[in-house]
């Protein structure tokens, strides 16, 4: 996400729009089958099946998992139920308050930056679902060498860019974050395209923008033209600031919801990187 956006509070639009309006259960896109039909019973299918297809990755022999912007816990209560000790972390209060109510023994959330999060314990696997993008690539692989013991797993699904792009620049270009990790010591053991899985979300959102949002922002317009020069003006003035928020994510989304340009400028991808026995000490 880009940095103004988290100023004006996106996050909080984003998980009313998601989970009161849409009624959904998660915040990511999802993992679609090709030939499903594009519907809400469909995406919430999807955001199932890619906590399924995820947990999948994460190799034999691990116990403990930090789960790194974990959003509203489902990935994390999955790794929960299959027995892996759980930490969660999110900055946002918020999602924070929803983390709550997931009561199990071996999950535990905490209101943190990754950046901010200090502990003396190490994990045997991090997981960043659609998080990787929201620090610093640089602060977060060599934090994330740092909080895994020797051999450790570092699970990364997220949106890449190809190239340096205006588009998308809230995400990391995926040649850079690849070598980045490699400095750290990091070695690939999986990556895995998903893109055309992730696409049809973009595409139900496309619908649901041009369904809703784009009424919306019609009778605005049309209120303001219609409304006497003095009375806009005055009204321009008051919600100035609003109004301005309201568009800078509207442009966020229109940028965001674009299947065609997510498919020409980016790629959704898995994978699974793990520390070798002997990280070099001399690193960071
Ligand atoms: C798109 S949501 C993904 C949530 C979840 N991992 C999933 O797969 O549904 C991004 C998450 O990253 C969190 N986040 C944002 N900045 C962060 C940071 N600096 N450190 C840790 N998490 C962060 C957000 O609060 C949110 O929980």
């Amino acid at each position: 996400m880009n940095n103004h956006l988290s100023a004006i509070n996106y996050s909080e639009l984003e998980l009313i729009f998601c989970l009161k309006i849409l009624k959904l259960n998660s915040l990511h896109y999802g993992y679609w089958r090709p030939g499903d039909e594009i519907n809400i019973t469909n995406l919430k299918k999807a955001q199932e099946r890619y906590v399924r297809n995820l947990v999948k990755f994460i190799p034999r022999g691990i116990k403990d998992v930090l789960d790194v912007g974990c959003g509203v816990g489902d990935n994390a209560a999955a790794l929960a139920k299959k027995g892996y000790r759980v930490i969660g972390l999110t900055p946002d209060k918020h999602q924070y308050k929803i983390l709550k109510s997931i009561n199990r023994e071996n999950i535990s959330f905490e209101l943190k930056k990754f950046e901010n999060f200090i502990t003396v314990e190490k994990f045997d696997c991090i997981l960043m679902s659609e998080s990787s993008n929201y620090f610093d690539m640089d602060i977060g692989l060599k934090k994330s060498k740092d909080l895994l013991k020797e051999n450790g797993y570092l699970l990364v699904a997220n949106m890449f860019r190809m190239t340096e792009s205006k588009e998308f620049s809230g995400t990391h270009v995926e040649s850079e974050w690849a070598k980045c990790a490699e400095k750290y010591g990091f070695k690939v053991i999986q990556r895995e395209d998903i893109t055309q899985n992730v696409l049809p979300t973009l595409v139900f959102g496309e619908k649901i923008y041009q369904e809703y949002l784009v009424p919306i922002e019609e009778i605005i317009d049309g209120y303001f033209k219609k409304s006497s020069l003095i009375r806009a003006k005055i009204i321009e003035f008051i919600f100035a600031k609003d109004v301005k928020r309201l568009f800078s994510v509207r442009d966020y989304l229109f940028e965001r919801l674009n299947s065609r340009l997510f498919n020409e400028k980016a790629k959704y991808l898995i994978y699974l990187l793990q520390l070798p026995q002997q990280v070099d000490g001399s690193l960071g």
